[in-house]
């Protein structure tokens, strides 16, 4: 006993130098600061002991690239195949990660069947009522946060023309954000205790498509429907950001009340013969440092989230039929990259509570 109580001092400096050592991880720094930091995944590359195990060790949250989306829930139009989803939440249990879904309502990726006019829109609304009502029934308590709406304005800030707007729509066609505010209840009602967010690209500095997303969501909250936050997707092109407009929309954003999640950061690179240029990579990382620091530095922006983590996976290559790509934080070894140490760093300067 003496013996222990004369090694208590240096067991307590131990403890206290190791707490405020930097950490050594995106997760380590993530969870010091009182951050959600995540990433989508796959649950096909679970399998891949580098993806498994990078994805555990540096990632508090995971989101569903495409398991929880229609197309993959809904192949069939009589069936629910929660398969995919189920993989993504077991490995979040496993790895003491939570999980965002994504996504509900979207005028992409939805299976062939929905569209081609074969429906009127009451039975548009029968179909979005039960999908949004089986599917967060059959994840509530394991997905905390849901983007209910993903992408429903234009780059003018229009509602979109979509199978649940206008073609046909599920009933609410021409009254411009109304059926956004009816999805929003009936996903509040399927899980009162999820987080329901509205999710877009191209909002995320100050224009016109920002206005619009800010408008619709004072509107909503002033009118009462159930919404708790916004996902900023923050898909960076050409190396082009300016975090000063970031934060500026983040805050007021935060002052209706919302919380704000960062939720499909990628920045990619141009490439030549498949080649990065090397002055590129840091550029790159700055502007991750630049967004995570609009992000951190407001209470009200609570998780941050990358597009997938590593460049051997990544949805860049096809979407710029491959003359972008580097996007993550990871390379296609695993090997993190500048970005990755520009994260930590900020996260670690702005808000740590050792
Ligand atoms: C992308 C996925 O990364 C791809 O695997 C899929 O083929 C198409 O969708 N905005 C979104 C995401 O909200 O769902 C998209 O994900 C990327 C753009």
């Amino acid at each position: 006993m003496l013996k222990f109580i004369c090694r208590l001092p240096f067991l307590l400096l131990f403890l206290s130098a190791a707490a405020q050592s930097p950490p050594t991880t995106l997760r380590l720094a993530a969870d010091r600061a009182g951050l959600l930091m995540g990433t989508a995944v796959r649950p096909s590359l679970f399998s891949e002991t580098a993806y498994s195990e990078t994805l555990a060790r540096e990632f508090n949250m995971v989101e569903p690239e495409d398991a929880m989306k229609w197309w993959t829930v809904r192949q069939n139009q009589g069936a629910f195949d929660f398969r995919e989803g189920d993989e993504v939440v077991r490995f979040a249990q496993a790895h003491g990660q939570k999980v965002r879904g994504h996504c509900l309502v979207w005028d992409h990726n939805n299976p062939p069947w929905l569209g081609g006019g074969h429906f009127t829109p009451e039975e548009m609304s029968d179909l979005l009522h039960e999908h949004i009502t089986r599917v967060m029934k059959h994840y509530a308590g394991h997905v905390f946060a849901w983007d209910v709406v993903n992408e429903g304005l234009d780059e003018n800030g229009h509602v979109k023309d979509s199978p649940w707007y206008n073609q046909p729509g599920i009933g609410f066609a021409g009254q411009g954000t109304e059926y956004v505010a009816q999805t929003f209840r009936w996903a509040h009602e399927a899980d009162p205790k999820a987080l329901l967010f509205y999710n877009d690209n191209g909002g995320e500095e100050l224009n016109r498509k920002s206005d619009a997303i800010y408008a619709m969501l004072k509107d909503l909250k002033q009118r009462g429907v159930p919404i708790d936050g916004v996902g900023l997707q923050m898909h960076i092109f050409q190396l082009k950001i300016d975090p000063a407009a970031v934060a500026a929309n983040i805050a007021r954003l935060t002052a209706l009340g919302l919380q704000v999640h960062i939720t499909e950061l990628d920045i990619e690179l141009p490439l030549d013969n498949s080649q990065v240029h090397p002055e590129d990579m840091g550029r790159q990382a700055e502007i991750y440092r630049a967004v995570v620091r609009a992000c951190v530095q407001n209470p009200g922006c609570t998780a941050i989230q990358t597009w997938g983590f590593t460049d051997k996976y990544s949805w860049i290559g096809s979407h710029s039929h491959g003359t972008q790509g580097a996007a993550l934080p990871f390379d296609r070894l695993y090997k993190p990259k500048p970005a990755y140490d520009a994260m930590i760093k900020e996260i670690t300067a702005v808000r740590s509570h050792p």
